[in-house]
């Protein structure tokens, strides 16, 4: 069934203590919260991952990585693979980020393997996609998102693509203080779910969660989760403020 998610990505914020407070504060409002349907995830650095599952109650919170090597295992010094990232207790790992495709050169073919290797290893991807502003100006950001969708997750089979997230987060909004309108992201998150629903039919189409992000915060999430075809957010720069964190989670 889809899921309501609101997850954070804190990117490359904090150091372990200030993550684990950061972290430890989030548990202890979302913890006081009446059960909800809202699944709540924190994308930390590597560093924090172990410390953080320890720090938190993971029946309420997942953690997520930021990235994973694209080889299981080997000589590939510095690289953290999925393996490691699941016997770290995360259950998420974030991939295809437009920050890694950009400043890491991260090509479709080299996403592929990271996708197939964290689901191998039990890790839930959240596969981000997204145009840049030169795209949305020729109003092309349909077939953009589209080609991204087609040379990637479109080629996994159907029983693996059921267990990923999708975050759709237009370059041009993201940490610009500039968002989609609620029109915009409807408009393009329902066009992913078409795209998914021609390769996998309607009932995994419909199953999938597309979560926005891009200056997604306490004031506009309401609005943008309230759209029949987003499912919530990845949130940047106000998931690293508790209170705008909490306040989104209560957007739904
Ligand atoms: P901001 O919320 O800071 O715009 O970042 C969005 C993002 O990149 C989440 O992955």
């Amino acid at each position: 069934m889809r899921k309501k998610i609101v997850a954070g990505n804190w990117k490359c914020n904090t150091n372990l203590q200030e993550g684990i407070e950061l972290a430890k504060k989030v548990n202890t409002l979302v913890t006081s919260m009446a059960a909800t349907d809202v699944v709540v995830v924190l994308g930390t650095p590597f560093t924090h991952l172990a410390k953080i599952v320890e720090s938190v109650n993971t029946a309420r919170i997942g953690i997520a990585a930021q990235n994973c090597a694209a080889e299981a295992k080997g000589a590939f010094t510095g690289e953290i693979s999925a393996e490691m990232i699941k016997s770290t207790g995360a259950d998420y790992v974030i991939l295809g980020h437009s920050e890694r495709r950009e400043y890491y050169a991260e090509t479709s073919e080299v996403l592929n393997r990271k996708i197939s290797l964290a689901i191998e290893n039990g890790l839930t991807p959240i596969y981000c996609c997204g145009e840049p502003l030169r795209i949305r100006e020729t109003g092309t950001q349909n077939a953009f998102v589209k080609n991204q969708l087609e040379e990637t997750i479109c080629n996994l089979s159907p029983d693996d693509f059921r267990k990923l997230i999708i975050a759709y987060e237009p370059i041009w909004a993201i940490g610009t203080g500039k968002t989609a309108t609620s029109e915009q992201a409807q408009e393009i998150h329902a066009f992913i779910r078409s795209v998914i629903a021609e390769k996998f039919g309607n009932e995994i189409a419909e199953d999938v969660s597309i979560l926005y992000g891009g200056s997604c915060n306490a004031k506009n999430a309401k609005e943008l989760f309230a759209n029949k075809d987003v499912d919530g957010g990845l949130i940047g720069g106000a998931s690293l403020k508790v209170e705008d964190f909490i306040q989104i989670i209560n957007g739904f």
